[in-house]
């Protein structure tokens, strides 16, 4: 099983699944915007997870590892979640999954972000990149690059050099597999993909096996 669910936080659905312990990190959020976007995005992750699992979804038991990856207890069902703009993606899969999404927007400083966490090779492709291509080369290398570091687990804690490995960076179709990069002998399966119109996405799966992920919307009731 892989599969990308593509939520819309545009509408607010009648019903939400929040634990106790997500309405009290609802209700830290300071600006509206980001609390909505919150709840619908953990309220549709429950939905999803309940639809895979035949738990209910208020039932499943999520706790976080110690960099901050939220995994599901008593189900040998991984997930990653990501959110940008107005959507959500929810990466489901029987082996560690990390996903990313990014709304595709002009990047200026460009070339100080990636002189400090892309390799040289990445590097040098972006230099190459025609200039009205370069804010999509950027960010494609950026969601890839993100859902394996998401896929790991390691966050921001990492001890993984960012700058260390690299991730093609060819545009993908609607969806593609762009083969798999090593990570401390690991082997991470990367697929790259266009959840909506302006958005780019990507998800990073802990296998050596070239699977593409099925594309999913999720329908908030
Ligand atoms: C959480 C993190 C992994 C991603 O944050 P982000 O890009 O702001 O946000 P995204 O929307 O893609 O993902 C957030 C979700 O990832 C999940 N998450 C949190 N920590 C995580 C971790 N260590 N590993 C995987 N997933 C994690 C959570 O579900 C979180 O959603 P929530 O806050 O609503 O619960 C962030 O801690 C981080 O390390 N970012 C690295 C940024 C960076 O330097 N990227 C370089 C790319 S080249």
């Amino acid at each position: 099983m892989f599969e990308i669910w593509i939520i819309s936080l545009v509408h607010a659905p009648s019903i939400l699944y929040l634990s106790a312990d997500e309405q009290g990190r609802a209700a830290q959020f300071r600006f509206e915007p980001d609390r909505v976007r919150y709840q619908r995005s953990h309220s549709a992750l429950r939905a999803i997870l309940s639809t895979i699992t035949g738990v209910d979804p208020l039932a499943l038991q999520v706790d976080v590892y110690p960099h901050g990856k939220p995994y599901l207890l008593n189900a040998d069902v991984h997930f990653n979640l990501s959110h940008a703009g107005e959507i959500a993606l929810c990466a489901v899969a029987d082996v560690p999954v990390g996903v990313d999404v990014e709304y595709v927007r002009p990047i200026p400083e460009w070339r100080d972000i990636a002189v400090m966490i892309y390799s040289q090779q990445e590097c040098a492709e972006l230099e190459a990149t025609p200039a009205v291509q370069r804010d999509l080369t950027f960010l494609n290398i950026w969601t890839r690059k993100e859902a394996i570091i998401k896929a790991t687990g390691e966050g921001f804690h990492s001890d993984l050099h960012l700058s260390g490995f690299s991730v093609p960076t060819v545009p993908a179709p609607t969806v593609a597999h762009l083969g798999s990069v090593a990570i401390a002998h690991q082997p991470y399966s990367l697929a790259a993909f266009q959840p909506a119109d302006g958005y780019l996405g990507a998800a990073a799966l802990q296998t050596d096996r070239p699977i593409l992920p099925t594309l999913r919307s999720f329908n908030a009731v």
